[in-house]
């Protein structure tokens, strides 16, 4: 699909406030596949996720940027916080989803994108709108990613990952 020039404008504001948004910035707290953390993780779903919607028709937008960058919002550290180790990774999308209704009013839709990232680890969730199966794809190529590198080879990119997300498009 073809975002007209005003659409596109939208997102991008929408992305840049989210992205120097004091609540949102404390994703940067959260470690994450070694060496990176939430705040860049999410950062980078939502920008592989709005690319490859593009090459839909009719997907929303605007619902899917912001259950992508709101995806992991849980805002704690499952590797210190002993009792949330073992229900994290099937727990954390709902987690995300309240926190990120309760502090930015996100939509239902929103809500339901994220609700589902995990399947299949969340079985009974699943990705049922093409949104829904951009975020859960596209979450999970970036982890890879991230798991694959060392995180030697992180920090020595670190200063290209900040310039990639400092912009949608
Ligand atoms: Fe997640
Ligand atoms: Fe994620």
């Amino acid at each position: 699909m073809k975002l007209t020039p005003e659409r596109k404008e939208n997102l991008e504001n929408m992305y840049q406030t989210l992205l120097n948004d004091e609540r949102v910035k404390k994703m940067k707290d959260i470690p994450m596949h070694f060496g990176s953390n939430c705040y860049e993780h999410s950062f980078k779903v939502a920008r592989l996720a709005i690319k490859r919607a593009l090459r839909h028709k009719e997907v929303n937008i605007e619902a899917l940027l912001i259950a992508a960058i709101f995806h992991d919002y849980y805002l704690y550290d499952w590797r210190v916080e002993k009792d949330k180790k073992r229900s994290h990774a099937s727990k954390h999308p709902y987690i995300a989803a309240e926190q990120a209704e309760r502090d930015f009013k996100i939509s239902k839709e929103s809500k339901k994108i994220i609700n589902s990232h995990m399947w299949p680890i969340n079985f009974k969730d699943f990705p049922n709108s093409k949104e829904a199966r951009i975020l859960t794809l596209a979450d999970k190529a970036i982890a890879t990613v991230e798991f694959m590198s060392s995180t030697k080879s992180k920090k020595k990119h670190r200063e290209e990952t900040l310039k990639e997300i400092s912009t949608l498009f």
